[in-house]
């Protein structure tokens, strides 16, 4: 039977999911792809169960429709500012005799590199190798096959705090969804946007989110760094509900009809009647005061995002530059702001669906955004998984740490 796999991208504005048919020859079709506002969550963490509760039983009950086992295999990202990488090491000491190094030999490295003391109550979601070390010497990507005395593993562990992952497992299990992987947002939203050649050369990844604003820092096709920082563009969207003294949901639908990231492009004489937005306001703004407000607080979280450069020393200095995606992407002029402030090459990241067959051309339009960054991400990251495990080593575990 063909496999079904279901993506959800659980947002601090909207939830998005797509279901796909993983066919023989490797392509999958797209059977649903749906978004919808969330609620329950912020700043890219769940903070009210019972809010997130019922809109993953609606969601459940419309996958239900979609297929049966629609909510089997689900895969999910997780994020939040809680989340944190930290490196680690493993070593073992080659156990056959003519030293040549087997898979269990791989596996146990990797099972050391786990063995390190993690924050109280904080779990391991993933643990990326980034080289492995055969008597001394380094820089090999799989060391199969080799020989050596000792086996060393240079991972990188991604830890979440343990409440915040087991509450969001166990709500969705609550409504009857099965979760097949947990992904730390940006290694998702990587994985649909930015091309192993940018990887290998050093790349960056921004997701700007509604709440989050989530980072990963690639180089020889290796995570680097990864972060999530608790600010997105919906504080744009209250700092010029503050500036302009009108609702939250005015600023939103100014911000999406007037919004530009760089100030100086706009005319101080254009203005905007905030009656149009909010009855009980009126006055002209002019357009230019509305972006100098969503300029300065995204030049904010992009100096933020240079100061995680800065702490891994790459600031300016990845060749691959950077690939921006999420909804925040689509206020005109952001590439330009982030290509000024992080100087670094910058293009918009419109997920990857060349191994895609979407029939539908309303699914179509949905997926060929950068708000389903995500979403994509997690079902290329399902798949990847998939064909190691059927790839008749029964290899899943070990090569799931492999994963850029
Ligand atoms: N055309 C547009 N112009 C400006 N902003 C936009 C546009 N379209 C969407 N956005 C912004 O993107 C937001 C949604 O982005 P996205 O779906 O990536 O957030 P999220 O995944 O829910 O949040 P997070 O990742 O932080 O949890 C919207 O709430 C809106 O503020
Ligand atoms: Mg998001």
């Amino acid at each position: 039977m063909a496999r079904i796999v279901t993506s959800l991208d659980i947002g601090s504005a909207q939830i998005k999911c797509v279901v796909a048919e993983e066919k023989r020859d490797g392509t999958l079709s797209v059977l649903a792809a749906v978004k919808r506002p969330s609620v329950g969550l912020r700043r890219a963490m769940l903070v009210d169960v019972e809010d997130a509760t019922r809109i993953f039983r609606e969601m459940a009950v419309d996958l239900q429709k979609i297929s049966k086992r629609a909510t089997q295999d689900v895969f999910v990202n997780v994020n939040g500012e809680h989340i944190k990488p930290r490196p680690s090491r493993g070593v073992v000491v080659v156990s056959r005799a003519d030293q040549e190094i087997q898979e269990d030999d791989i596996e146990r490295a990797l099972v050391s590199s786990k063995a390190i003391r993690l924050t109280p109550n904080y779990l391991i979601l993933h643990n990326i190798a980034r080289e492995f070390i055969v008597d001394d010497v380094g820089d090999i990507q799989n060391p199969l096959g080799m020989t050596g005395n000792r086996l060393e593993a240079s991972t990188l562990v991604i830890e979440a705090f343990a409440p915040q992952v087991n509450l969001l497992v166990k709500t969705l299990e609550r409504v009857g969804m099965k979760v097949g992987g947990l992904i730390y947002n940006p290694l998702a939203a990587a994985r649909a946007v930015i091309s192993k050649k940018q990887k290998d050369l050093g790349a960056l990844l921004v997701d700007f989110g509604f709440g989050s604003t989530s980072i990963a820092v690639f180089e020889e096709n290796k995570v680097l760094h990864a972060k999530t920082l608790p600010v997105g563009v919906g504080h744009v969207t209250n700092d010029i509900a503050i500036g302009l003294k009108t609702s939250v949901e005015a600023a939103e639908k100014i911000k999406l009809t007037y919004g530009f990231a760089i100030a100086k492009e706009i005319s101080r004489r254009d203005s905007v009647d905030l009656a149009e937005f909010d009855r009980s306001n009126s006055g002209e703004i002019s357009k230019r005061f509305i972006s100098e407000i969503i300029e300065i607080r995204l030049a904010e979280i992009l100096d933020l995002v240079n100061n995680e450069l800065k702490s891994v020393g790459r600031y300016g200095e990845l060749p691959g530059g950077a690939v921006i995606t999420g909804g925040g992407v689509k206020l005109g002029g952001m590439a330009e702001l982030a290509r000024k402030e992080l100087k670094l090459p910058v293009q918009v990241g419109f997920p990857d669906l060349s191994g895609f067959e979407v029939l539908n051309p309303a699914h179509e339009e949905l997926l060929d955004d950068p708000e389903f960054a995500t979403a994509v991400g997690l079902i290329l990251w399902s798949q990847d998984e998939n064909h190691r495990e059927s790839g008749g080593t029964g290899f899943k575990k070990f090569f799931r740490n492999l994963m850029p």
